[in-house]
């Protein structure tokens, strides 16, 4: 509700605008800015930086502070008490289960794992190096061609039947991409098994031999999914929003999320912070990237440092270290030239000034990458595994602009081509 009034005065428009401001329950207040269109006037805001496309009860994030909540709960709380089902159920709706309904729920997700047969021949049409990313646009985009019976977006029983397939076959599609790859047959998924578990072995037993679950790193790759889980209007996520908002099938619209994850600044980045670690390729080298990526003439960035909305530290990235540190503990790997790479890097960066004064912390792709590089994961798969975890967020946020009173989504733009002009032989 609008308890307070902001005032416009524009040059040359000889009346006062006046605006509703609205407050939400955390957060800095939101200027209405829809009056100004019946003024012959638009805002103005290039990357969103000033603007709320929508009003969301999911996820809040306050990057002055640090702080990320799923429907209320710290992420540090709901990293280290809850598995990244019940946090799926929290997003998707708005509480945290009792354990009946927690037991329901991982149930039904179980029982939506394997992926109609057909899709597997999506596959081979694909080349053997292909990014997995790719495939993944195109096979979760096939997933409304497979699943009729659940399309009607305004049937709140179809949403929920559409969220739990997701949920429960990205794992099966993203470790299929992995398979396909390196050309070993597909892994079916275990319904007795917990979701992570039954990734990692779906990614690496053979038909010859099952993967032996070690609980550390089980733990490890829940706690990236939970951590991945949502943050709120970022590209993807409003993607999915939009690509909705058009009535688009939920199958869709996720297909879109996964096309707008890929990019290095924002889901790419963990697969980039791996592919530079090589680069750089010896702590000897790393005062020479530094010097690059302070330079403002040189595009080059340091990958895995700096966040859009956190500008103390990102949350976590704290769990995600601490993470890092069991695992890298758990399998002895103490020596390994690209993990003193990184670590080098993290201490420069923690202390310079010119990253020290622009707020620019390790954030939470740069521990990830490590993690699921030393549990064995190919770079290529870890975006991947960011849209995997992503998909719950995308879903509740798709499922949330549908509960509600909606409108397609539809920017403006500030227009600096050619004004009108008579064509030459008219
Ligand atoms: N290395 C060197 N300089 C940097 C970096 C970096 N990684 N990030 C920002 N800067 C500098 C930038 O050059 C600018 O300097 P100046 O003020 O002198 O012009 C200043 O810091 C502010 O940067 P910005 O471009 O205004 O920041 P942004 O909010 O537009 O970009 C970002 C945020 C994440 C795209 C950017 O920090 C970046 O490209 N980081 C590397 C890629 C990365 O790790 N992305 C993953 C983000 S976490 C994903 C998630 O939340 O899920």
């Amino acid at each position: 509700m609008a308890d307070k009034k902001a005032r416009l005065v524009v040059d040359g428009v000889d009346k006062e605008i006046e605006l509703p401001v609205y407050h939400g329950t955390e957060g800095p207040d939101v200027v209405d800015v829809r009056p100004l269109t019946g003024e012959g006037l638009f805002t103005y805001d290039p990357g969103f930086v000033s603007t709320a496309s929508c009003e969301s009860k999911i996820t809040y994030i306050d990057g002055a502070n640090g702080v990320l909540l799923h429907r209320g709960y710290p992420i540090e709380e709901l990293a280290e008490h809850s598995d990244y089902l019940e946090v799926c159920y929290l997003l998707l709706n708005g509480e945290l289960p009792t354990p009946e309904q927690k037991a329901k729920f991982d149930y039904t997700v179980n029982q939506h794992t394997m992926v109609h047969e057909q899709l597997r021949s999506f596959y081979n049409g694909f080349r053997r190096d292909a990014h997995p990313m790719a495939i993944m646009c195109g096979v979760v985009g096939a997933l409304s061609a497979f699943y009729h019976d659940s399309l009607d977006i305004n049937d709140p029983h179809h949403r929920e039947v559409c969220a739990y397939r997701l949920i429960a076959k990205m794992p099966t599609l993203a470790a299929m991409c992995y398979k396909f790859s390196i050309g070993q047959p597909f892994i079916y998924p275990r319904n007795d098994l917990g979701y992570a578990d039954n990734f990692l072995r779906m990614m690496f037993a053979t038909p010859c031999e099952d993967y032996k679950i070690n609980p550390v790193l089980s733990r490890a790759m829940d706690k990236i999914f939970t951590l991945h889980a949502d943050h709120e209007q970022n590209a993807p996520t409003s993607t999915v929003r939009l690509a909705g908002s058009s009535g688009a099938n939920p199958f869709a619209c996720i297909a879109a999320g996964i096309a707008a994850l890929w990019g290095p600044a924002h889901g790419g980045a963990n697969e980039a912070v791996l592919k530079m670690l090589a680069e750089i390729g010896s702590v000897e080298n790393i005062p020479a990237f530094i010097e690059k990526a302070k330079d403002p003439n040189d595009p080059f960035r340091l990958m895995g440092f700096g966040h859009r909305v956190y500008r103390n530290f990102d949350p976590r990235s704290r769990v995600m270290k601490q993470t890092c540190d069991e695992v890298l503990a758990e399998l002895g790997i103490t020596d390994d030239p690209m993990l003193d790479i990184a670590k080098e890097l993290e201490r420069i960066a923690l202390e310079d000034e010119y990253f020290v004064s622009r707020k620019l912390y390790p954030n939470v792709d740069f521990y990830s990458g490590i993690i699921l590089k030393a549990i064995g994961i190919p770079t290529s798969m870890f975006t991947v595994i960011f849209a995997l975890s992503r998909t719950i967020g995308w879903i509740s946020h798709w499922n949330e602009f549908h509960s509600s009173p909606n409108k397609i989504g539809r920017p403006r733009q500030l227009y600096t081509g050619e004004p009108k002009r008579k064509h030459p032989r008219a």
